[in-house]
């Protein structure tokens, strides 16, 4: 049993740690199984009450795993990629984040879908698909522009530039900067205090507030999946990561 993702609950809260820091906590297929997994036990388990997704406080996660992205491409919404992505759009209880370093690709994306997001002041969020020949995933081509503003989307999705916690914090997808030493801990304090409270009132308030555009959401990410599936296997993709496997710039002057 690989240790790439580990879970600890304790008093009602379910910690889920990316834990592969010598690959920059990128996610494999196989993580992504145990992360769907762990967040369909939370869901479930009364005795859960909060879920954390934390990773080190050097880098949160470099995104997809792109070797594993091109040995083992996802294939429909069963795939573990896409059951993870389902699980935290729906997760009923309050979810969270702590994030410092880079948050590349599914590490920003994530977070659209967490309730509280703490950041250290070394986080970096980017979200490089156009980069990398693709297109956005988990709701991201959605929830970004509601969340940026179109022109900040633009910039973040069509240019693939990085943005820093304080900007972070400036359009709301983070709740407080932190120094990275203690971003877990402050998620850890904020969940803590969540599971103290009821239950019911936790999971009726946040079905409220996200039901307007539950169903979007699910739409917008099933149709970008498709796109995100299929372009995977197109050449541009293809070029950038052969590029990075091979420690280049790629080319893409005929793509
Ligand atoms: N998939 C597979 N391996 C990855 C990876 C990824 N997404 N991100 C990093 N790694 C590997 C590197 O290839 C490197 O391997 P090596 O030691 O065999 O050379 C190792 O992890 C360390 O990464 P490195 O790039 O040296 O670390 P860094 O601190 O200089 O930079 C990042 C960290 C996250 C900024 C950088 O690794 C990066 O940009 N990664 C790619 C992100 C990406 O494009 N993700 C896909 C999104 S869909």
């Amino acid at each position: 049993m690989s240790n790439d993702i580990l879970t600890h609950v304790e008093a009602g809260v379910m910690t889920i740690t990316l834990n592969r820091l010598d690959r920059k906590n990128s996610i494999t297929s196989a993580m992504y199984g145990a992360m769907a997994d762990a967040l369909a036990t939370a869901a479930s388990d009364p005795g859960i009450r909060v879920a954390v997704l934390q990773g080190h406080e050097t880098v949160f996660s470099a995104g997809n795993d792109i070797g594993d992205f091109l040995n083992k491409p996802p294939a429909g919404m069963d795939s573990p990629v896409f059951r993870f992505l389902t699980g935290i759009a729906n997760f009923p209880k309050p979810l969270l984040a702590a994030v410092c370093g880079p948050a590349v690709g599914v590490g920003t994306t994530m977070l659209f879908h967490c309730d509280l997001v703490y950041a250290g002041d070394n986080a970096a969020f980017s979200m490089p698909f156009v980069n990398l020949g693709l297109c956005p995933e988990a709701g991201s081509s959605l929830l970004v522009p509601q969340m940026l503003g179109y022109h900040r989307a633009a910039e973040a999705l069509l240019l693939g530039e990085p943005f820093m916690a304080e900007a972070a914090l400036e359009v709301g997808l983070v709740n407080r900067v932190v120094p990275p030493t203690e971003a877990n801990g402050v998620a850890q304090a904020a969940a803590k205090k969540l599971a103290a409270k009821p239950i019911s009132a936790l999971v009726e308030t946040k079905r409220l507030m996200k039901k307007g555009q539950q169903q979007l959401v699910l739409q917008q990410m099933a149709e970008e999946g498709k796109s995100f599936s299929r372009m995977l296997g197109e050449p541009a993709a293809k070029e950038a990561f052969g590029a990075f496997m091979e420690k280049r710039k790629p080319d893409f002057s005929k793509v």
